[in-house]
C-alpha cells in the first residue's frame, strides 16, 4: 500500500504520524511510504532519518494526498487540508468528530474511509489510543505544576518536595484514573505529600497497593475535597465520566477557601473541566490568576513535548498501521473488533452513532 505521513500544519502542533521505526516496519512488509519533506522535525527527527528508513520525501502536502492511498497523522484535518482528502484515501488520526460540524460534513462530502484514534476501542472499554496521550498529560502536569509554584510567576513559592527540615509541599489529585495515578506518581517521586481521590473503589485499591507511603487515596466526595483545598499547594483535575462533560468538583466559591498561590492544573479541560472557573487556554498563554488562585488549562498539554508524545503515541498506533497496510481497511477492521470501532465515516455514511446523532445526521451500521 501506499502510504502518506504530512506535515501537520494545526498551529502549534510539532507531532508526527509516524517515526522513522515506523517507516521501516512498513516498507520492511513492501509498503511505500511518504513523508513530506520535513515532517517530522518538530518532534526531532530529520529528513535524512525517514530516507534510511526507506521513505521516500516529498515536497509539498500536495503532493504527499496526491501520492497516497491511506494517510497517518496526528490532528484533524483543519479547513485547509479538506480538499486534498479524496474518495480512494483511507485517514487514520485523531478527528473528534462530534466536536466540529464542519469537518464532519467535509469528510462527508470527501466520500473517504475515515478511522479515529480516539474511538478504537478494546473489549475492555478501554481507548488503546488514548491512554499515552493521558499519561503524558498526567506527568506533565506535575511538572507545570511545579514550575507555577514559583514566586515568580505568582505561585506560592513552595518546593514541592521541600528540603530537609522544611516539609514538602501539598498535592491533591482528583481522578485516579491514567492521569491522576501518573501525575500522583510523579508528585510522590519529587517528594511531595499526595492526597488522590475517586469514586471508584477499583482504582483507589490500586493506588494504595501500588504507590508509595507519601500518596495516601481518599474516596472524592464534596466534604473531603473541601477539607484538602484550604492547604492544598497543587491541585489536578484529572476525573472523566465516559461520553459526558467532567463534573464540576472545584466551584468558584471554594478559590476564596485556597491560599493565594495555590496552583489548579484542569487536564481535564478538553471535556469542559472538572472546575467551574476552567476555560482552555494555550501553551503561550497557560494560566490565568483568578482569586490569587493561579490556573492552569492547557488543552493540548502533549504538545509540549512532541518528542516524547509522538514516540508515545506512534508506538500504540503502528500496530493498526500495520494492519490495515497490509489488509486494508475493510479486512482490517473486520478482522480486529477494536480497529472496527474506529471506523467514523465511510465512503460518505456516518458509522458512528453519537456522531450523527452529535449533529442530528444519518447514521448507517458499519
Ligand atoms: N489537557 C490535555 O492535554 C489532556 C491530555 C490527555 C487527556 N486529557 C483529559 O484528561 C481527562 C482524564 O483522562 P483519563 O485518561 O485519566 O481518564 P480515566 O477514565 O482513565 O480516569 C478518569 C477517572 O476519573 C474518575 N472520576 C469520575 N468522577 C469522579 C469524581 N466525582 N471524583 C473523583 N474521580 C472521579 C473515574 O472514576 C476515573 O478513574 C479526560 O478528560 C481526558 O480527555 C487531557
Amino acid at each position: 500500500m501506499k502510504i502518506g505521513v504530512p506535515i501537520e500544519i494545526k498551529n502549534n502542533e510539532n507531532r508526527v504520524g509516524m517515526t522513522p521505526s515506523g517507516v521501516f516496519e512498513l516498507t520492511k512488509r513492501n509498503h511505500t511510504v511518504f513523508v513530506q519533506k520535513d515532517a517530522g522535525f518538530g518532534s526531532g527527527f530529520f529528513n535524512q532519518d525517514y530516507i534510511k528508513a526507506g521513505a521516500t520525501i516529498l515536497d509539498t502536502i500536495e503532493d504527499v494526498y496526491a501520492a497516497a492511498e491511506m494517510i497517518i497523522k496526528v490532528k484533524e484535518p483543519i479547513e485547509k487540508e479538506y480538499t486534498l482528502i479524496k474518495s480512494h484515501h483511507t485517514v487514520f488520526t485523531y478527528f473528534h468528530f462530534a466536536s466540529s460540524e464542519a469537518l464532519t460534513k467535509a469528510m462527508i462530502k470527501s466520500k473517504a474511509v475515515c478511522i479515529a484514534y480516539e474511538t478504537v476501542e478494546a473489549e475492555d472499554g478501554s481507548l488503546p489510543l488514548l491512554i499515552p496521550m493521558s499519561e503524558v498529560a498526567g506527568r506533565m502536569s506535575i511538572q507545570q505544576g511545579a514550575k507555577y509554584l514559583e514566586k515568580p510567576i505568582k505561585g506560592r513559592g513552595i518546593l514541592l518536595g521541600g528540603v530537609p527540615g522544611v516539609p514538602p509541599a501539598k498535592v491533591l489529585v482528583l481522578g485516579a484514573g491514567v492521569v491522576g495515578y501518573q501525575a500522583a506518581k510523579m508528585a510522590a517521586g519529587l517528594g511531595a505529600y499526595v492526597i488522590i481521590m475517586d469514586i471508584n473503589m477499583k482504582a483507589l485499591r490500586y493506588v494504595s497497593d501500588s504507590m508509595p507511603n507519601n500518596v495516601i487515596s481518599e474516596f472524592s466526595s464534596e466534604y473531603n475535597i473541601r477539607k484538602h483545598i484550604k492547604d492544598a499547594d497543587l491541585i489536578i483535575g484529572g476525573v472523566l465520566i465516559k461520553g459526558a462533560k467532567a463534573p464540576k468538583l472545584i466551584t468558584k466559591d471554594m478559590l476564596k477557601e485556597m491560599r493565594p498561590g495555590t496552583v489548579i492544573v484542569d487536564v481535564a479541560v478538553d471535556q469542559g473541566g472538572c472546575f467551574e472557573t476552567t476555560r482552555p487556554t494555550t501553551h503561550q498563554e497557560p494560566t490565568y490568576i483568578i482569586d490569587d488562585v493561579v490556573h492552569y488549562s492547557v488543552a493540548n498539554m502533549p504538545g509540549a513535548v512532541p518528542y516524547t508524545s509522538t514516540m508515545a503515541l506512534t508506538n500504540v498506533t503502528l500496530p493498526y498501521v500495520i494492519k490495515l497496510a497490509n489488509e486494508g481497511w475493510e479486512k482490517a477492521c473486520e478482522n480486529n473488533a477494536p480497529l472496527g470501532r474506529g471506523l467514523n465515516i465511510v465512503k460518505g455514511k456516518i458509522v458512528y452513532k453519537e456522531i450523527a446523532e452529535a449533529f442530528d445526521l444519518e447514521f448507517e451500521m458499519a
